[in-house]
């Protein structure tokens, strides 16, 4: 089946730059999301996203506006009805995501691919959710969408060869990278590297070892990462990588090595959660 029209679900940091890569290289995009003002901000990150384009040259206007033109923003569910392939990018939560596939499940046809941007959780899980396990894949894009290339795909317990073929396709087709995930497990490769390396980089700033500064300075400069580990909970939300790491607690058999750190949880329980407050680890200490 060919491509012509893409749903994305969710229209917040990581919906809305899969939408715009979308419509950048040719799709017709429908991206939903649960209240107008949401969908409306993701549209204005993704004008935004544009117009630092044309401004660097990277782009002309034509393109910026080509590109807008083909993205319809909604809150309806029934508006992804025809499209041939679905992204979800909602929160980070299991039953909202199950939720959300039974939904599109009932909706789409049943030759369309559901894939999942999940950080972390289970593919086979969320498939089973489905009557068509078989089209449900994991698509891991990173944050910010248009600026990365990887995209890891995730093959669940029932996941198609055809499925993992026709979106190892797209990514391609989208700019990016694909690396194939074999193996349906918590974290897949970037995250299960990562988050470890977040945690124990909290717990050096628990333990009075070194300053939150420090520890990113250390980290740009001794390994060469563009962000240091506190830098880059503020960007991509420090919620998220608290649902990740326990999420990796209780599905690894509850190791020692996965549990969350105190200063961690504090934080997002009172919902200095970085990218979406404007606070995070620079305004928490
Ligand atoms: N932020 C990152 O760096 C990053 C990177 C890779 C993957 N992810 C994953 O991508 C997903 C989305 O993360 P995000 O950072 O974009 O979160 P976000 O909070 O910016 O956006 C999520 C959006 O989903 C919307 N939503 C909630 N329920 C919905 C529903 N039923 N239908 C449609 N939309 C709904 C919310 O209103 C919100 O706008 C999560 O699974 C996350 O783990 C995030």
């Amino acid at each position: 089946m060919e491509i012509e029209r893409i749903g994305i679900l969710g229209a917040g940091a990581m919906g809305s730059g899969i939408a715009q890569v979308c419509a950048q290289v040719g799709y017709e995009v429908v991206m939903r999301d649960i209240a107008d003002e949401f969908v409306q901000r993701g549209l204005k990150n993704i004008e935004g996203f544009l117009s630092k384009g044309v401004e660097k040259g990277k782009l002309s206007e034509k393109d910026k506006e080509e590109a807008l033109g083909r993205i319809k923003g909604t809150t309806e569910v029934s508006d992804l009805k025809d499209v041939d392939f679905v992204i979800e990018a909602v929160l980070e939560d299991l039953e909202l995501k199950k939720q959300v596939f039974r939904e599109m499940d009932d909706l789409t046809r049943p030759e369309v691919i559901l894939a999942t941007n999940t950080s972390s959780m289970s593919i086979t899980e969320i498939g089973a959710a489905t009557k068509r396990p078989n089209k449900v894949v994991g698509m891991h894009f990173f944050n910010p969408v248009p600026l990365m290339k990887l995209v890891e795909v995730i093959k669940g317990h029932e996941t198609s060869e055809e499925t993992i073929k026709v979106t190892w396709n797209l990514a391609e087709k989208l700019g990016k990278l694909p690396v194939l995930v074999k193996k349906d497990t918590p974290g897949f490769i970037v995250n299960r590297l990562m988050v470890p390396q977040l945690m124990e980089a909290i717990k050096i700033y628990e333990e009075g070892i070194a300053s939150i500064e420090d520890i990113d300075k250390a980290v740009k400069a001794g390994l060469n990462h563009p962000m240091g580990p506190f830098e880059l909970m503020d960007l991509t939300g420090i919620d998220i990588a608290y649902h990740v790491n326990e999420y990796f607690h209780r599905e690894m058999n509850q190791e020692l090595k996965h549990v969350t750190p105190h200063t961690l949880k504090t934080m997002v329980r009172a919902n200095k959660l970085g990218r979406k407050t404007g606070e995070g680890w620079y305004r928490y200490k």
